[in-house]
């Protein structure tokens, strides 16, 4: 049973990896410090799968806490990094707490593992890190062109992995996540984002009468109904890539560097016209101004993943949306 430290365990992704983790028989070390997240998430994740998992709560941000858990835990085969800061907006208006977070914790991290010779990695990224792509469908080797200080924070920490690979032998998997949605099916565990941020996570407060109306940021874009298209990724289907990853590190060394996403595109009027059909009512909208920093179309060209990882996204559309409005249902406040 090869043991894995999971940074960030208690969000979103990581529960959706942990469960998949704990199917394949993972021993799982977490570590969380709660700044978004809730030990609920970690409890639902226990009764789910019959398992257990060991928790610690740290702040990455803190070496002295961060070490213990190293000391503690012997033999770690793989560590999978998801704690981050992640609102686009709030980075822009607070980046030094960005780059604090994310960065330093990151260097702790690596520290730790140096100090300790844990040498497989697996990293979540963003493709945020390609900034408004030249081309799209974006393969993996476009230029690293961040526009904002979460996306440059996600960038710094890929370089910064590489370069300690380089020097320490180290096996990396970075994954580049698209536009994750969607909930487990069981609609025990979702997103409970204490505002959304994001267009799912709102539309599905809307439809829930939590919120009024969405507002579409603008209807002038270069795109066939003029609405942002963005790649969608059922949250399973990335929690599974993780599984691939971990697989990656057992039979390869080396840094690969994958895109993890559908390559298929929706538009915002898309995603609200298939969100209205899962619950059963039309969601309000209103068109409204561009958001500043948006982009036309991003989506991925995810065959690097297919050829080398054997990982290829399986939930539809439908199951995204279904998904999120059994989770948004079951869960009217989220984890309380
Ligand atoms: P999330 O906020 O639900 O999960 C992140 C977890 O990390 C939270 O539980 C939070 O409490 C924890 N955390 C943050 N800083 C910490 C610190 N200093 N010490 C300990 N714990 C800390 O977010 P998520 O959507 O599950 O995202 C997970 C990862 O995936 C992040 O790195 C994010 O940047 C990346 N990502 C997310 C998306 C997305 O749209 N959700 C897209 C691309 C990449
Ligand atoms: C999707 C589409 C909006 C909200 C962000 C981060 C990215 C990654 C994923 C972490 C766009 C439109 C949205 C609303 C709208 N996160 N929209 N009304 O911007 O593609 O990516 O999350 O790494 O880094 O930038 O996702 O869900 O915010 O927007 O019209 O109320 O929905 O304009 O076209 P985005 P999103």
């Amino acid at each position: 049973m090869k043991k894995i430290l999971i940074t960030g365990g208690a969000g979103y992704i990581a529960s959706h990896t942990n469960v998949e983790l704990l199917d394949k028989n993972y021993e799982l070390i977490l570590v969380d410090n709660f700044c978004n997240s809730v030990y609920e998430s970690v409890k639902r994740v226990e009764e789910i799968t019959g398992k257990k998992v060991k928790f610690y709560e740290a702040d990455l941000k803190d070496f002295v806490q961060l070490e213990k858990v190293f000391e503690s835990e012997k033999n770690i085969f793989a560590v999978i990094h998801f704690a981050a800061l992640k609102a686009v907006g709030e980075s822009v208006e607070k980046p030094l707490m960005y780059y604090e977070n994310n960065i330093s914790g990151s260097l702790n991290l690596y520290k730790c593992m140096m100090k300790y010779g844990v040498n497989n990695f697996v990293f979540s990224s963003s493709a945020t890190v390609y900034g408004d792509p030249a081309e799209v469908p974006v393969k993996e080797d476009a230029p690293v062109h961040a526009t904002n200080p979460y996306g440059h924070t996600k960038a710094m920490m890929e370089q910064i992995l590489l370069d300690a690979a380089k020097a320490l032998g180290w096996n990396v998997v970075i994954l580049r996540y698209f536009n994750p949605v969607g909930a487990h099916s069981s609609g025990r565990i979702g997103e409970d984002p204490a505002y959304p941020n994001n267009l799912l996570p709102f539309v599905s407060q809307v439809a829930a009468g939590i919120r009024e109306k969405v507002v579409v940021f603008g209807d002038n874009w270069d795109t066939p109904d003029g609405t942002g298209v963005r790649d969608y990724i059922h949250v399973t289907d990335l929690a599974k890539a993780h599984v691939s990853a971990l697989e990656k590190l057992e039979n390869d060394k080396g840094t690969f560097i994958y895109n993890i996403g559908t390559g298929r595109g929706y538009s915002v009027l898309e995603m609200i016209d298939a969100f209205s059909k899962a619950c059963g009512h039309p969601v309000k909208y209103q068109i409204g101004p561009r958001r500043s920093g948006d982009v036309a179309t991003v989506l991925a060209d995810p065959s690097k993943a297919e050829k080398e990882l054997g990982w290829k996204a399986e939930l539809e559309l439908e199951d995204m949306v279904n998904s999120a409005w059994k989770w948004q249902s079951m869960n009217p406040k989220g984890y309380k």
